[in-house]
């Protein structure tokens, strides 16, 4: 079969045209314009290292910082700068102590890294870890909603709530999720690792006490760019993974927040240094700037799940109120049959790539004894190469599952 083409965005990108990109969901692609930008840091950096970091960086830093919190609406005052939305979560929970018996909340969707994360710190404080479990494919947000409430307790200290689920690509209704369980005094850590650039992402709105995003994914800037925010009340608890000089340098508190999360020690600065550029060029695109995209995305994935529902012969899919710019269907288990380890991929995920040059995501998902196809829907993509995917899956015969 022929590659599919392109949207007519996708000369931003210079991603190889050999194969078709259905997956932008797990690493992002970044635009020509902004490698470049990196690149001239970089230059610049490498030209004068010394220079760099005592004058350029901490003023690009800051600037960083500020195009970062006004695209989020945050207090550029309680954003660390993180390598990606793992370290963010990482950050948060292993600042924090617990009582044995305490509980932290998770979803049976949570990415598995970040349940990881809870899974070994609830063991260190002997803490205990609850599992809220969300059907596939979900019903309505209000179920969501009621299916998490109902599981905290007086012992509940904190919740792991995803923006949108990686295997399962479901828009949850975060907002509500988050205010109800801050109102129920649990502190909340959103993991939007897909939340800056995907869905509208109002930090000073959400009032949860830790929010994680990435800027690599859906911003598009060069990989490594994470972002942590912190609530002015828990600024204070949080310290970073790296302890470094900021720990020795006398301040009141919020100095302390900066001086301790700037300065890790020699890093390369420029995923982040590039946020503002991702930001503005991309937001250029579209008449609409970013509101635009991110209603763009959402259609076409909206679309994409129903190209592939009718090749896969089913019926169950994410209702339209909770999808983002991702679609994921259930499939029939693995004929194999074989276990897999979480980074090992899936012999459907070879098949499509080595047979139809076609790039998606498949997972195995143990906590829904459940397959997944996820595919993902970015400036770059078009309806074209979902029917191409579903002409692949058509030909290979795979067939759609019920729901768990
Ligand atoms: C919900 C969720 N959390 C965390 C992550 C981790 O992101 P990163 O690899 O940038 O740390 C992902 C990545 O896909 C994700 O989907």
């Amino acid at each position: 079969m022929p590659i599919p083409p392109r949207s007519e965005f996708a000369r931003h990108w210079s991603l190889s045209t050999d194969v078709t990109v259905l997956n932008h969901g797990s690493f992002g692609a970044c635009p020509t314009a902004v490698l470049a930008e990196q690149a001239a840091i970089r230059a610049r950096l490498e030209a004068n290292p010394t220079g760099f970091y005592f004058d350029e960086r901490p003023r690009a830093w800051r600037s960083a910082l500020e195009a970062t919190a006004a695209f989020i609406n945050a207090d550029p005052a309680g954003i660390a700068f993180q390598i990606n939305a793992t370290a963010a979560v990482n950050t948060v929970l292993k600042s924090l102590t617990f009582e044995p018996g305490d509980e932290i909340l998770v979803l049976d969707h949570a990415y598995q890294a970040c349940r990881n994360t809870v899974e070994a710190v609830a063991a260190r404080d002997r803490a205990r870890v609850v599992v809220a479990a969300i059907p596939f494919p979900p019903t309505s947000p209000e179920a969501v909603i009621e299916g998490v409430m109902e599981r905290v307790t007086d012992r509940t200290r904190l919740a792991l709530i995803d923006a949108v689920t990686s295997p399962t690509a479901i828009r949850l209704p975060f907002e509500r999720l988050t205010r109800d369980l801050e109102a129920r005094g649990v502190d909340v850590v959103l993991d939007a690792a897909h939340g800056a650039g995907i869905v509208p992402l109002d930090v000073s709105a959400l009032g949860a006490a830790y929010v994680a995003t990435n800027c690599h994914k859906w911003l598009c800037t060069p990989k490594a760019a994470g972002v942590l925010t912190v609530r002015s009340d828990r600024r204070d608890r949080i310290r970073p993974l790296i302890t470094s000089h900021g720990a020795s340098i006398p301040g009141p508190p919020e100095a302390r927040f900066r001086n301790e999360h700037d300065w890790p020690g020699t890093i390369d600065p420029t995923p982040w240094l590039c946020i503002g550029a991702a930001i503005e060029h991309l937001g250029g695109l579209l008449a609409g700037g970013w509101p635009a995209i991110i209603e763009r995305n959402r259609d076409l994935a909206i679309r994409a799940r129903d190209i592939l529902a009718e090749a896969l012969g089913t019926t169950a899919v994410v209702p339209d109120e909770m999808m983002a710019a991702m679609a994921t269907l259930a499939i029939e288990p693995d004929p194999t049959g074989t276990a897999r380890p979480a980074l090992a991929p899936d012999p459907l995920m070879i098949d499509l790539l080595e047979r139809y040059r076609t790039q998606v995501v498949v997972f195995s998902w143990p906590y829904h004894r459940a397959r997944y196809l996820r595919v993902s829907a970015a400036l770059y993509n078009s309806e074209a190469e979902y029917r191409h995917l579903a002409a692949a899956l058509r030909e290979l015969g795979v067939n759609g599952a019920a729901g768990t």
